[in-house]
């Protein structure tokens, strides 16, 4: 398959061949991700805390530390086992906590974690959330964008969801951005190899899931730069838009705000 044009990105990310996997068309591709993360769910906790250095608890503290103070229905989108959701219980942020993911193997990973018993587990698609317009204060999303089928239709999911004045804060892998300057130049590129291959061996031989670790660089890979990124949520009507590089910009934040 040919490679997409930087104007088709958004359309094709993930349409194209990858190492251990292939996605050609979205439905396919949300199988795929499912698949994959009721394959690791087990073991996601563990290779996510030994794959960043522990830096990832951090990372979401940071995330909670956003939101605002007054914030009482937040929705974590692509909660997995469900950290990030409790990382803004545990911070005060909230005061009820919807925890979404596709993949109910990953969901039942929070169960018997301090706070889970807060929290409302939700088996549901980002992309189409059974939830009523304006409905949530503040959305998160924590490594989830990236493996949207069409990244546009969850921008669109969140902003219908989101009350008016409502936050959304991404945590996330981008895609690397050579021109990037300051908070949007993620690392550089010899120190992402190393982390891409450090992330394949790992997830070979620790994770015993050689595909789905090679599925995260190569993603990445793929991905929207956090510039790109940026700009498409002042697309969907976020202001106030703001990048902060975590840990030599290995993940970012990005935070906006619907008017
Ligand atoms: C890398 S994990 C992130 C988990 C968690 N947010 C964290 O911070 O560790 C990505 C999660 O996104 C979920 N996911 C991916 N696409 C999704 C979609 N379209 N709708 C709901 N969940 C999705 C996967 O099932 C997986 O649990």
């Amino acid at each position: 398959m040919s490679k997409p044009t930087r104007a088709g990105r958004f359309e094709q990310v993930h349409a194209r061949e990858q190492g251990a996997w292939t996605v050609r068309d979205p439905e396919q591709h949300g199988r795929t991700v499912q698949a994959m993360f009721a394959r690791i769910a087990g073991v996601y906790d563990f290779m996510n805390h030994l794959l960043s250095a522990g830096r990832d608890r951090a990372w979401r503290r940071n995330v909670a530390a956003r939101i605002d103070g007054d914030a009482w229905e937040i929705l974590d989108l692509c909660a997995g086992t469900g950290d990030l959701a409790l990382a803004c219980r545990a911070a005060g942020r909230g005061r009820a906590w919807l925890a979404a993911d596709f993949c109910p193997s990953m969901l039942r990973g929070a169960r018997g974690k301090k706070g889970a018993d807060q929290l409302q587990l939700l088996a549901a698609d980002a992309l189409a959330l059974p939830l009523r317009d304006h409905s949530v204060d503040a959305v998160t999303v924590g490594f989830g964008v990236r493996n949207f089928a069409d990244v546009r239709a969850g921008l669109g999911e969140i902003a219908r969801v989101l009350r008016p004045g409502g936050q959304l804060i991404v945590l996330e892998f981008f895609r690397d951005d050579p021109g990037a300057r300051g908070q949007l130049r993620g690392v550089a590129a010899p120190l992402r190899v190393a982390i891409a291959a450090m992330v394949r061996m790992l997830g070979r031989f620790v994770g015993r899931d050689g595909g789905a670790y090679a599925y995260l660089p190569a993603s990445m890979d793929q991905f929207l730069t956090a510039r790109e990124f940026r700009d498409l949520l002042a697309e969907y009507g976020f202001s106030d838009v703001d990048v902060e590089r975590q840990t030599l910009g290995i993940a970012h934040i990005i935070c906006g705000r619907l008017p």
